[in-house]
């Protein structure tokens, strides 16, 4: 293996962090001094989101300092990356959000729910989990910003809902790319359904919050982000593709390779939910991803064994092997592309990192982040 063409693992991430911070600058001076929950904080999007809080307050004054507390059920256990993160500013609290939020954490200004089993493999083990997390965990989260706004109008002053475009189901080819008034072509009964079905009525009951309560909540509609901080056992394609290419095997493609998706880089993605959470509008969902390129799931495989043969002379091939689970493929979108005008036109969200860069990042991390999970 030759790693001459990797970059060192701490320049990597920080710049990654200072570009998140310099897309989301008016966002982070917004939560500057201002306390902030983060219920899922342990996944994926929490990694880049506290590690960037934590960059901001280690520059920032002390009154500049944002309040961040992660509060996560640790289902697949407590990374290191978030233990070492424990400070004056960030504290975690293991709390399952299905039940009611403990007394002893305060008070928020902002909550992020992010909290919800993400990945297919998983959610389809956990269904009943999964919908709790995003019906019952997200009612404590509107309850208590309504609670707040009760007791001082204006003094809760914000709240982010994390969907998923998988409320659009399988979309009907004139639907693509969609839009956020696109109503969805769902499964109600399927193996998915307990995923997408619960974050549709979670989005449900953002809006009815926002309408009847008054609670300033917003919704992000994520398409497929990657990047640093998504487990390589996550069970989703890219680290899928990245784990064979990283134990030297072909890369084994579950599908015909066929379906497609766009893929937002971490860093981009990151600046559109920042924006949703500080300047959305209420009860307002935004979809959150990149328009292009649209790329075949055969294209992925392909360029994730080019990018990793120049970043550590990998050399295997790409093969198709159906998955020994059932469930694999069933509802599982053909296409999918996201029109993000909307968020573009009214929060100025504007993603920017190709494809192919974001996919050398997220290999170069992995490079550093796989011990022992590769089997
Ligand atoms: N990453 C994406 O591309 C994507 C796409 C669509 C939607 N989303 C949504 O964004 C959010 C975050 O996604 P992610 O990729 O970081 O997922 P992830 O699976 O990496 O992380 C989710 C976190 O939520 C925690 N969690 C689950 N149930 C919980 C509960 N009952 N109480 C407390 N914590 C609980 C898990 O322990 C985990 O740390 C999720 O709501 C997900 O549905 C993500």
């Amino acid at each position: 293996m030759t790693s001459t063409n990797l970059i060192p693992l701490e320049e990597l991430i920080t710049s990654d962090l200072e570009d998140l911070i310099r897309k989301a600058r008016p966002q982070f001076e917004e939560l500057a001094g201002k306390r902030l929950w983060l219920t899922g904080g342990a996944g994926f999007l929490g990694y880049y989101l506290v590690l960037s809080i934590a960059h901001w307050n280690k520059a920032a004054s002390p009154q500049k300092r944002i309040r961040l507390t992660v509060l996560d059920n640790y289902i697949r256990g407590v990374p290191t990356w978030l233990e070492s993160m424990k400070g004056a500013e960030i504290s975690l609290v293991k709390h399952d959000v299905t039940h009611p939020i403990p007394a002893s954490i305060g008070e928020a200004d902002y909550i992020i729910h992010a909290a919800s089993i993400a990945s297919p493999m998983y959610y389809r083990k956990f269904p009943l989990e999964t919908i709790d997390a995003n019906v019952n965990g997200l009612r404590y989260m509107l309850d208590y910003a309504a609670g707040r706004n009760r007791k001082a109008a204006g003094s809760f002053k914000g709240m982010l809902f994390f969907s998923t475009s998988e409320i659009y189901g399988d979309p009907s080819a004139d639907a693509i790319p969609t839009p956020e008034t696109y109503r969805g072509l769902v499964s109600c009964t399927g193996p998915r359904a307990c995923y997408d079905e619960s974050k549709r009525l979670g989005e449900t009951l953002c809006v009815i919050y926002a309408q009847t309560r008054d609670v300033p909540v917003s919704i992000a509609r994520p398409f497929n982000n990657y990047g640093p901080g998504l487990k390589i056992t996550d069970g989703r394609v890219l680290p899928d593709f990245a784990r064979d290419a990283l134990a030297g095997r072909d890369i084994v493609m579950l599908s015909d390779g066929s379906p497609t998706r766009t893929f937002c880089y971490i860093t981009d993605a990151l600046s559109g939910y920042l924006r949703v959470l500080v300047n959305g509008r209420r009860g307002e969902p935004y979809n959150i991803g990149i328009e292009t390129p649209e790329i075949s799931m055969r294209e992925l495989a392909e360029r994730v064994q080019k990018v990793a043969g120049e970043l550590w002379g990998y050399q295997g091939r790409v093969i198709h092997q159906p998955s020994k689970e059932q469930a694999y493929l069933t509802d599982n979108p053909n296409r999918r592309c996201p029109i993000i005008e909307k968020a573009r036109q009214e929060i100025g969200y504007a993603p920017e990192v190709d494809a192919e860069a974001g996919i050398r990042r997220m290999l170069n991390w992995y490079y550093f982040n796989r011990e022992g999970e590769l089997a």
